[in-house]
């Protein structure tokens, strides 16, 4: 059965106090709305159509950078969700099949979940999402009868009786795409929010002979996100799933709760990573590598029997083969650094590519920005960078070349050959005994005084 995803995203977030629309405020590094939109991706959808309305370019711009078929509906008014859905039938017009509605405040329904509702559709018109909520507060509740779902009071029109059942609404619905905007043709607003109810349609649905269900799903997948303090237990509920899936995949975690992931990372077994160490989006590291405590990556791709760190800090660009080592306090950026590279204290690479094998002294930098432009900086194999090395952008040293330790280098340096590059050492013998033996002289007369 074909899918449709309609995503509401078009509420402002008021009580996120923020600038930024609610749903583009981010959870492990992507934003809200890519979390739902990315567990709805796994039903491969055939569109997707983000509901958008404060805030609607930027939800635009976002969604789109994630699956560049997304469309926007606009809701420029925001009368309540069943007004929202209608909002994007017009973009669907040419589909024909299931849509189901997703929210991007809602970022954890999983890809599991989905594939449950989209399995109950063969045997029911309207299937909703349920939860027993250990504080059902606020949220509609779910009237059933058995297997059946007769419909969906909000707690503002619900009964004390009502209220106190505990099976929730989650929002996220499952209908034929015909059928769903013929149901919301018919909800009317007349209840005390003065909204159009998306949850009238299991009622509307019921009274026209069609048959509705609920498919239920942990609460924890059912989190929204209204404020920062919500933003922050999100952060949290996903590191902890994180954490636990990446044991679970066989990568050592010295310290799990000191980890953190990104939406996106992705590490192959027997991977270690050791204390305090942050992932920021798009990396990869592949088996049997190790991370070591206090490492920050990025945008970086660390191949398998690498070492990095402790106090490591990859960013966008470093590409580390089989067996590098990066040790403390070394940057790398933009940098492809071959098989064997070792590079173990103190350094800055970026804007480079070295070959295999060449080692990088303590303290090497790669000068590579000029103020205005950036340059890049090429070594061959099983070179031997100095200590404290300068290498001037644009320059390159060749294959199995060495620089002297303290060397600025500004000219290619060929295959094979030293580059010595700092002042001629002046030695004068006894001079140091001299000088000691005058300051020390000074000291004492000074103390007298
Ligand atoms: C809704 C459900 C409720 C459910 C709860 C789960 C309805 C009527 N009620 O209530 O049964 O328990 O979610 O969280 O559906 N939105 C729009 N445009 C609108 C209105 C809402 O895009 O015009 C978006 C909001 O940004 C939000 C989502 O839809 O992301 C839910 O809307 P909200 O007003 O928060 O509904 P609830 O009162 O929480
Ligand atoms: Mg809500």
């Amino acid at each position: 059965m074909p899918v449709a995803l309609i995503v509401l995203a078009a509420g402002k977030g008021t009580r996120m106090q923020s600038d930024l629309p609610k749903v583009l405020h981010k959870i492990a590094h992507a934003p809200m709305l890519w979390h739902a939109m990315r567990a709805g991706q796994a039903l491969e959808p055939d569109a997707c159509v983000v509901v958008a309305g404060h805030g609607a370019e930027a939800v635009e711009a976002s969604a789109k950078s994630l699956d560049d078929r997304a469309v926007i509906a606009l809701q420029s008014e925001q009368l309540g969700t069943a007004h929202a859905v209608a909002q994007a039938f017009p973009a669907l017009e040419d589909f024909s099949g299931d849509a189901i509605v997703l929210y991007g405040d809602t970022p954890f329904i999983s890809e599991h979940t989905l594939a449950r509702m989209a399995e109950a559709r063969a045997r029911h018109d309207v299937v909703v999402l349920g939860f027993e909520a250990a504080d059902p507060a606020r949220y509609g509740r779910l009237i059933t009868d058995g297997d059946a779902l007769l419909r969906i009071v909000e707690f503002k029109d619900a009964s004390a009786e009502e209220r106190a059942i505990r099976l929730c609404n989650s929002g996220v619905v499952a209908a034929n795409k015909t059928t769903l905007a013929a149901l919301i043709d018919a909800v009317g607003n007349n209840n005390s929010a003065g909204e159009f109810y998306l949850t009238d349609i299991v009622e509307i649905a019921r009274a026209r002979g069609l048959s509705a269900t609920v498919v239920r799903c942990d609460e924890a997948e059912t989190m929204g996100v209204n404020s920062r303090a919500d933003l922050a237990q999100a952060e949290a509920a996903f590191q902890a799933r994180a954490r636990a899936e990446a044991l679970e995949n066989g990568i050592t975690l010295a310290a799990p709760e000191t980890v953190f992931f990104a939406w996106d990372t992705v590490i192959g077994r027997d991977t270690e990573v050791e204390q305090n160490v942050v992932f920021g989006p798009e990396v990869t590291v592949e088996s049997g590598a190790r991370i070591r405590a206090f490492s920050h990556l990025e945008g970086c791709h660390v191949s398998r029997g690498a070492v990095v760190g402790p106090y490591a800090r990859l960013r966008p660009g470093a590409e580390l083969a089989e067996d590098v080592h990066i040790g403390n306090f070394v940057e790398v950026k933009n940098a492809i650094l071959h098989e064997g590279v070792k590079a173990n204290h103190l350094t800055y690479i970026g804007d480079a590519e070295i070959g295999e094998r060449t080692n990088i002294g303590a303290g090497t930098i790669t000068c590579n920005y000029d103020g205005v432009f950036k340059h890049k900086t090429t070594i061959g194999k099983n070179a031997f960078i100095g200590s404290d090395t300068m290498l001037v952008a644009p320059v390159t040293v060749g294959d199995g070349a060495m620089t002297g330790s303290g060397s600025t280098i500004t000219r290619d340096v060929p295959d094979g050959a030293l580059a010595l590059a700092r002042p001629q050492q002046v030695t004068k013998d006894g001079f140091a005994t001299k000088l000691f033996t005058m300051l020390k002289a000074k000291r004492a007369k000074q103390s007298k005084q």
